[in-house]
């Protein structure tokens, strides 16, 4: 799979995707990701990007013509463009493997500011994706966020050992159960006893248990329906 971003800042967009995991799947050949200045397609002395509001408003938008210029160099046939911003669709970890699973390439476009001319969400943009309900000063954070979860799901980037069949959300209605690590008994604090008594089948429906008194608790939108 191939990951393009298009953002104001790469350093940020690049700095989470080149540690652990991520970056053995890169070193793999599992993934090439990476990243541009939209700046290099500002075409005025001051390599400008973004401008004033028409019809008035606070804040500046991205000028069009940088992110024309930019898309159409980086698109290919097989790409998918997708857009960075608090207005897009909710970045689920379905969405995460339906990216993953179609491969191919992924050119990742940075809202900044107040966002960008919507001429280029309606011409350019496949998908607009939102990692959740809140606002980030930088689309590039959000950019590396959706890449890190994509790309864990490609084959071979967490090794043979791990699966990520068997994680929270892989079952989006219901998040994990409690997990514990040795001491057995650290400070007196106590490991749930069912967990060391090899019993199988108690220990399922102990984790099934502990898993929707936490989803209650912690999600209880998931349960709803
Ligand atoms: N840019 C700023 N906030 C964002 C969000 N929540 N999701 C995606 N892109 C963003």
């Amino acid at each position: 799979m191939e990951i393009d971003i298009l953002t104001l800042f790469p350093e940020i967009a690049l700095a989470p995707l080149g540690e652990s995991i991520i970056k053995r799947a890169r070193e793999a050949g599992i993934v090439a990701i990476r990243a541009h200045n939209l700046r290099d397609w500002a075409t005025d002395k001051h390599r400008r990007t973004d401008d004033y509001l028409c019809g008035g408003g606070q804040g500046m938008l991205m000028l069009p013509g940088p992110l024309f210029d930019a898309i159409g160099e980086l698109k290919r046939p097989d790409t998918t463009v997708i857009l960075m911003t608090p207005q897009g669709k909710p970045f689920k970890q379905a969405v995460a493997r339906e990216l993953a699973e179609k491969g191919g390439h992924l050119l990742i476009v940075c809202g900044h500011y107040e966002g960008v001319d919507h001429r280029v969400i309606e011409q350019l943009i496949d998908l607009e994706l939102s990692i959740g309900d809140y606002v980030l000063t930088n689309g590039a954070i959000a950019a590396a966020v959706v890449t890190d979860a994509i790309v864990r799901l490609l084959p071979g980037a967490l090794g043979d050992a791990r699966s990520p069949e068997d994680e929270s959300f892989s079952d989006p209605k219901m998040l994990e159960a409690p997990a514990y690590t040795k001491p057995a008994d650290f400070r007196g604090l106590k490991v749930p006893e069912v967990l060391l008594s090899g019993h199988h089948a108690k220990i399922t429906e102990w984790k099934k248990q502990k898993a929707l008194e936490r989803t209650r608790a912690n999600r209880p939108d998931l349960l709803e329906d």
